[in-house]
């Protein structure tokens, strides 16, 4: 059964939400959750598919894992490292991350190449080179990936560039070994110290998350843990540039805005204003924290996890924006801001050095009137104040993303199809939007 977004756009943005844990934090902490035996609560979850897909696969490693309202509940005591179905393997790029907690916990592991994705071949060598220096063998047959290992060592690994994804399964793996492990050349994302902090939380040992050296000395075994994950700072970054393109005043909450300065940094310069707790006058903040008060947020930590932005909605175009791994340019929020730069008059140009076929919402905002080009890591917008109503199709979860708040700055009426790719990566996104002033709904196809 498809659905698609019905929106009628053209309506300036106004109000306030609170956001929830990030995707990109749950997926590894939802796997590192495999490494012990003791049972692990995880807060503040959004019912994405690849979070339910993921708890899947430990359901079928013998694990317990579920939602319970908006918290994960998972108790890996009784798993085993049996080789998941094909099928449910490849729908997430991130069942990947198993490998690293099966090898730390078990002598063997095995499980099929995950799925390619459309932004990408999404290499794994780098995971599997890692994982070899770690003391493990490794043998592909076919589509399956075979691994075993008497014991891991700890050991230097040198990454050659910052991956997320095999720095977090190399910490993973690192956590239960013999000795030290250092990273080095590791990925710097606000997700990696996120999940170094729920290592620690289940009772590991890991320093210098977030710099380019991390340090995990193994340990015996870990714990239970209660854990609440950072904020999601795509989603967030998604609803600043759909207020950037529909205009208004909206007011995202629960978000740490340091992990926002590259996106801030080029919104400032589109003519929107920006402001988040720390530039707020004495006045304003004891205002809202009286307001919060009231409405519940108790936390000192809510009134800093608070970010506030204004568009005027004549934007003004960006010469040169290049996506870079953190604390660089986010490629995960690309296609959103290159949906802003449709409407920002003028030339803007957008390099992603992170992911080859990242630009396939392009030839869909050229059938909502943008006027851009793009050749092979590199495109070129021609900004234009007005584009005109269209239907288009997701073609994956951030391109989708950014059709669906284009949308919201074209008057009359849009259809969004296949926002399944979508719900991928947002829980429900038409609510949130709903809530912030927009016309848009789901419709079953
Ligand atoms: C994570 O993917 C995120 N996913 C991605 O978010 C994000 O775009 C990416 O990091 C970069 O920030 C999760 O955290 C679940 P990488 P990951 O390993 O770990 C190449 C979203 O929209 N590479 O840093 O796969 C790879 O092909 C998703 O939420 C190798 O060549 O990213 C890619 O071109 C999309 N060999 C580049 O590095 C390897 O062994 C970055 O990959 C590993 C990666």
């Amino acid at each position: 059964m498809s659905e698609f977004f019905l929106v009628n756009g053209g309506k300036k943005l106004k109000g306030e939400i609170e956001i929830s844990s990030a995707k990109n934090a749950l997926l590894p902490i939802i796997s590192a959750s495999l490494m012990t035996s003791g049972d692990v609560l995880l807060k503040n979850c959004p019912r994405l598919t690849d979070l339910e897909n993921l708890l899947e696969i430990i359901r079928e490693l013998g694990g317990i894992a579920e939602f319970r309202g908006s918290d994960i509940f998972i108790n890996a005591k009784d798993v085993s490292p049996k080789l998941v179905s094909k099928e449910l393997t490849q729908k997430i790029r991130a069942s990947i991350f198993i490998l690293g907690p099966l090898l730390a916990r078990f002598k063997e592991a095995s499980i099929y190449m995950p799925g390619g994705c459309n932004i990408g071949t999404r290499g794994i060598d780098l995971h599997i080179v890692g994982l070899k220096k770690l003391g493990v063998s490794i043998k592909q047959e076919g589509e399956t990936i075979k691994c075993k290992r008497s014991g891991l060592q700890g050991t230097k690994i040198y990454l050659s560039l910052p991956s997320v994804g095999a720095t977090e399964n190399l910490m993973m793996a690192a956590a239960l070994a013999n000795g030290t492990t250092t990273i080095i050349n590791a990925a710097r994302e606000p997700e990696i110290i996120d999940l170094a902090n729920f290592i620690k939380s289940l009772g590991g040992k890991v320093l210098g998350a977030g710099t380019g050296t991390i340090y995990i000395h193994g340990v015996k075994e870990l714990g239970t843990a209660e854990y609440r994950p950072i904020s999601d700072r795509i989603i967030t970054g998604t609803y600043l540039a759909a207020c950037a393109i529909a205009g208004g005043e909206i007011t995202l909450k629960n978000i740490n805005s340091e992990y926002l300065s590259a996106m801030i940094k080029v919104l400032l310069q589109t003519n929107c204003e920006v402001l988040t707790y720390s530039d707020l006058s004495r006045e304003s903040r004891v205002n809202l924290i009286a307001h919060d008060r009231d409405a519940g947020y108790f936390h000192e930590k809510h009134y800093k996890n608070y970010i506030k932005i204004r568009s005027p909605r004549n934007l003004r175009p960006i010469s040169f924006i290049e996506t870079k791994p953190y604390p660089g340019f986010p490629t995960d929020v690309q296609p959103q801001f290159g949906a802003m730069l449709a409407f920002a008059k003028g030339a803007s140009v957008i390099k992603e050095t992170l992911f080859e076929n990242r630009f396939a919402y392009a030839d869909e905002l050229i059938k909502f009137g943008a006027n851009l080009s793009y050749k092979g890591q590199e495109m070129i917008i021609n900004g234009k104040k007005m584009l005109n109503p269209a239907k288009v199709a997701a073609k994956d979860l951030r391109g989708g993303a950014a059709l669906t708040i284009a949308a919201l700055g074209i008057d009359g009426e849009s259809i969004i199809e296949d926002v399944h790719h979508i719900d991928r990566g947002y829980y429900k996104i038409e609510n949130d939007l709903k809530a912030l002033g927009a016309e848009i709904k789901r419709v079953r196809a």
